[in-house]
């Protein structure tokens, strides 16, 4: 069914909106900052699953590759992002980590997690954990912290309908095998890869 944050406008308009009321956006560039200078450099190739409409791409300095399986927002990517060192592709991320052997010094996951089940989810963290050379970062929006009214709204709009608790995320990065660096805030998790 449609849901009217696919619509690209909508999406970047709602984003910024949330942004401006939690710096929710803002914060992923001090993030990257706050996790360590090595993350974020020219040299560095990152992999960004479920990249939206690709305005996160702004914030890495390196190679970027988006994916997301929503055309709409990869055609807005593509005509509003797109640079020699930007590309942006149209596939189901659970199909893309399958087929693709190329490897990343750091695979993403940004408010993306929730959108998959656990047993998808374990399928593409595990493929993340063989697609990075360095790093897997993670953030997503958890039940148990910040449960303000307002979250709670938010949590409850989303479209993503597997909004984990803390503990239940940490499990399933854990039975991957993936191994947490940092977890600042609670949310956000700095894993290296085994
Ligand atoms: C909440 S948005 C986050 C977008 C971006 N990472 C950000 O932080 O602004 C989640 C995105 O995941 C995408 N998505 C959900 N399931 C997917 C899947 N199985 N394969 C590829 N993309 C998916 C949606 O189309 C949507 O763009």
């Amino acid at each position: 069914m449609f849901h009217i944050l696919d619509n690209p406008h909508f999406w970047r308009f709602f984003r910024l909106i949330v942004d401006t009321i939690f710096s929710v956006d803002k914060n992923k560039r001090k993030l990257l900052d706050s996790l360590g200078g090595s993350l974020n450099l020219p040299s560095n190739s990152i992999l960004d699953l479920g990249c939206g409409i690709g305005n996160l791409s702004e914030i890495f300095l390196g190679e970027y590759f988006g994916i997301d399986m929503n055309l709409k927002y990869i055609q807005y990517a593509n005509k509003h992002f797109l640079t020699e060192k930007r590309k942006f592709i149209c596939s189901n991320v659970v199909d893309f980590v399958i087929d693709t052997h190329k490897k990343f010094d750091l695979v993403c996951l940004f408010d993306f997690a929730h959108h998959l089940p656990d047993d998808s989810l374990f399928a593409v963290l595990s493929a993340a954990n063989k697609l990075s050379k360095k790093y897997i970062i993670i953030v997503d929006p958890v039940k148990d912290i910040n449960n303000t009214l307002i979250i709670k709204l938010i949590n409850k709009l989303d479209r993503g309908k597997f909004i984990r608790t803390r503990s239940h995320l940490t499990e399933l990065i854990k039975k991957v095998g993936l191994i947490i660096i940092n977890n600042p805030d609670g949310n956000v998790y700095l894993c290296g890869h085994t």
